[in-house]
C-alpha cells in the first residue's frame, strides 16, 4: 500500500459521497413526486432506504468507531468530545433512519408522502453536518495526531470491508 493515510481517507470520502448521493437521489424523487412529474414507487425508495441504512451499519460506522476513532482517542486526547458526540451520532442515525422506515411503510399504506419527506429531510439534514464535522475536524487531527502503524492499521481494515463488497 503506498500511502495508507491517504488512502483510508479516500474510502472514508469516498463511502459519504455515496450515502449522500443516494440521499440526494431520494429527496429528488419525493420532490418529482410530490410536484406530480413522476410516479410513487414504493419499491426505489424502499432500496434506496436499504442502501442508506445498511452500509453505514455493516460497512462504514464500524469502521470509524473501531478503527479510526479507536486509535485517535488513543493519540489525541483533545478529540475525546467530538469523538463522543460522533459515536452517539452514529446511534442517533440508527433512529432517524428507523423514522423514515416507519414513514414509507406508512407512505405504501396512505400513498402520502409528506410524513416521509419530513423523515427524509430531517436525515439528510443530520447526515450533512455529521459528515462534515467527521471531514473537517476529525480527518485533518488524524492526520496530524496518527502514526504510520495507525494507518496501515486503519487502511487494511477500510479495504478489506469496503462497500462494494457487501
Ligand atoms: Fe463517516
Amino acid at each position: 500500500m503506498q500511502n495508507p493515510a491517504a488512502a483510508a481517507i479516500e474510502i472514508i470520502k469516498d463511502e459519504h459521497r455515496s450515502m449522500g448521493a443516494i440521499v440526494k437521489g431520494m429527496q429528488a424523487r419525493v420532490a418529482a413526486v410530490k410536484a406530480g412529474t413522476e410516479p410513487l414507487d414504493v419499491y426505489l425508495l424502499r432500496a434506496m432506504l436499504d442502501y442508506i441504512e445498511m452500509m453505514p451499519n455493516r460497512v462504514h460506522h464500524p469502521k470509524e468507531d473501531e478503527y479510526l476513532f479507536r486509535l485517535l482517542r488513543r493519540r489525541a486526547v483533545e478529540a475525546a468530545k467530538v469523538l463522543d458526540d460522533l459515536e452517539a451520532e452514529h446511534i442517533r442515525a440508527r433512529e432517524l433512519l428507523a423514522t423514515m422506515r416507519a414513514a414509507l411503510d406508512a407512505t405504501r399504506e396512505s400513498g402520502g408522502i409528506d410524513e416521509l419527506e419530513r423523515a427524509l429531510d430531517a436525515y439528510a439534514a443530520f447526515l450533512w453536518q455529521h459528515m462534515k464535522r467527521e471531514e473537517e475536524l476529525i480527518l485533518p487531527l488524524a492526520e496530524r495526531s496518527l502514526d504510520a502503524g495507525d494507518w496501515l492499521t486503519i487502511a487494511t481494515a477500510f479495504q478489506a470491508n469496503r462497500d462494494f463488497a457487501w
